[in-house]
C-alpha cells in the first residue's frame, strides 16, 4: 500500500515538472504572458499626452509590432488577439541583450539611447517614463 502511494506521488511530481517545462517553452525568451496582457498591452492603446497611441499606426504596420485593430468602443484586445500580439511582439525582445531589445530602443528618444529614427517619433523621452519601465520590465531588463 505505501509502495503504491509512493509511486503515485512520484507520478504526480513528474507530471508537475512536465507542465512547467511546457509553459516555459510556450513563452519565447521566458516572457510572461499575463504581465504582457495586463500591463504591457494597455500601453499600446493608451492616449499618452503629446503622443499618438501606438495602435493608431501599428495595426497595418508591416513590422513586428503588429497590433490588431480595435473596433469602435473596444478598449482592449480579446484573448485570441492578445495571443497573436504576444507571439509577434516577443520577437522584438533580444534574449541575449534585453536592454537593447528593439521593442525598447526603437520608440525611445535618441538622447536617451534610443534609435535615431522611428516613424512614430519619440514615444519615450527617457528610460524613466513609467510606461517605458513596464516595457523594460516585461522584456526582462534587470
Ligand atoms: C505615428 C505612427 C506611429 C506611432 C504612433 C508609433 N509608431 Fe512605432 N513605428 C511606426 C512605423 C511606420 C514603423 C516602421 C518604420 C520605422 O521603423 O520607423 C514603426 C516601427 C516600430 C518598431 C520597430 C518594429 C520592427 O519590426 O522592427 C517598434 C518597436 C515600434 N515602432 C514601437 C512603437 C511603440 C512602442 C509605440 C507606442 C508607444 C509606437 N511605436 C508608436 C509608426 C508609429
Amino acid at each position: 500500500m505505501s509502495n503504491r502511494f509512493a509511486i503515485a506521488v512520484a507520478a504526480m511530481v513528474a507530471l508537475g515538472t512536465a507542465s512547467v517545462t511546457m509553459q516555459s517553452q510556450a513563452a519565447p525568451a521566458g516572457l510572461d504572458y499575463e504581465f504582457f496582457k495586463t500591463r504591457v498591452q494597455p500601453i499600446f492603446a493608451k492616449d499618452r499626452p503629446g503622443h499618438a497611441p501606438c495602435v493608431m499606426c501599428h495595426t497595418e504596420a508591416n513590422n513586428f509590432l503588429r497590433l490588431e485593430p480595435l473596433a469602435p468602443g473596444q478598449t482592449t484586445w480579446n484573448e485570441a488577439q492578445t495571443r497573436k500580439q504576444f507571439e509577434s511582439i516577443s520577437k522584438l525582445v533580444t534574449p541575449a541583450n534585453r536592454a537593447e531589445s528593439r521593442l525598447l530602443i526603437h520608440p525611445l528618444a535618441p538622447e536617451a539611447g534610443g534609435d535615431l529614427f522611428h516613424s512614430g517619433g519619440r514615444q519615450f523621452m527617457t528610460k524613466d517614463d513609467p510606461d517605458f519601465k513596464i516595457l523594460a520590465q516585461w522584456a526582462g531588463v534587470r
